[in-house]
């Protein structure tokens, strides 16, 4: 390295070091303490991966000896703006917040913040256009959703050499797990004139409803030949429908899913279902090192990316001890 690329590089790193300093000069302080008291407002508790996450959350703060305060919202966001608020009186020393859909969370990040609070958004997103990360709230920590999306698109594609006729069952209306992989999905089909997708329809994440809009949706698209859901739990109830419907999941109709559930290693075992992106629920150390970093003045990235793997046929046996 000469010495103007040398000194180019040095001017880059302190610009940016500058640039996170100012950023996160505006959100509140937190002190260095051997023990802390943290809320974590989970949206829900209906399926294993939330299981997973906030047992993921209960376990290091159990480790380390933190008192953590848990809300479970039942799937309101509504329910869970007025959680977070609850924490916020109780004056806890941080908030982690997985809010349930982008939009009604995003006023109550902005409360922790003029209340002194500092606040984790994990997981899924709020609204970054109003509520911005090193601003706003510490940062985001979660998986990318669009290249979820983006990765089982090109596993369909692979498969189905181009050529398929596809239902989508979307997440919850309104969360960024569902705008994102919709988004990640139809952006990269997109290139390819064979994959036709005719159906979309929420599922809102649970089983139950996946199985049900299925009911419906095969018998309206019988020509269906692939279905892609935004999580395993949708999927699986599909592959009820679908078996109820005479169909034949893994064989004369192919399934693309995310998670990486126990449940769903096992259906693609089983040779029912096609392939899985995880989607990773372990937060617990990386959410609570994060907070210790950010209170002994360390610089935060303000997007925190989980890595995921991906599971088909080649490696869901040997992985199902690892799966949640
Ligand atoms: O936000 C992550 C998604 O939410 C998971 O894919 C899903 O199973 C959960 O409800």
């Amino acid at each position: 390295m000469n010495v103007r690329v040398m000194l180019l590089s040095t001017v880059a790193a302190s610009l940016a070091l500058a640039a996170a300093q100012s950023q996160s000069a505006g959100l509140p302080k937190l002190a260095v303490k051997p023990k802390y008291r943290v809320c974590f407002t989970q949206s829900e508790m209906d399926n294993p991966w939330r299981l997973a996450q906030t047992k993921s959350m209960q376990d290091e703060a159990k480790r380390l000896g933190w008192t953590l305060i848990f809300t479970n919202a039942n799937g309101s966001a509504a329910k869970q703006a007025s959680d977070v608020r609850s924490c916020i009186a109780q004056r806890v020393d941080a908030i982690f917040l997985t809010p349930r859909e982008e939009k009604p969370l995003t006023p109550v990040v902005l409360e922790a913040k003029r209340a002194g609070i500092p606040l984790f958004v994990i997981d899924r997103n709020v609204d970054e256009k109003v509520a911005v990360p090193g601003r706003d709230f510490v940062t985001f920590i979660g998986s990318d959703f669009y290249e979820e999306g983006k990765r089982a698109a090109e596993w369909l594609v692979k498969k189905t050499n181009g050529k398929a006729t596809v239902i989508q069952l979307l997440g919850s209306t309104g969360s960024s797990p569902a705008i994102l992989r919709q988004k990640g999905f139809e952006d990269y089909v997109k290139k390819y004139p064979g994959i036709e997708i005719v159906a979309s329809q929420t599922g809102n994440f649970t089983r139950d409803e996946g199985r049900k809009v299925m009911e419906t949706l095969i018998q309206a698209h019988p020509n269906a030949s692939a279905i892609y859901a935004h999580n395993d739990e949708m999927a699986l109830g599909a592959i009820t429908a679908l078996e109820t419907a005479g169909r034949k999941p893994g064989k004369d109709i192919t399934i693309v899913s995310i998670d990486g559930q126990k449940s769903a290693l096992q259906a693609i075992v089983d040779g029912k279902l096609g392939a899985t992106v995880e989607c990773n629920p372990r937060f617990g150390v990386k959410a609570f090192q994060t907070l210790k970093d950010y209170a002994a003045g360390k610089t935060i990235p303000v997007r925190m990316v989980n890595e995921d793997k991906f599971f088909d046929a080649t490696n869901a046996k040997a992985m199902l001890g690892y799966a949640f």
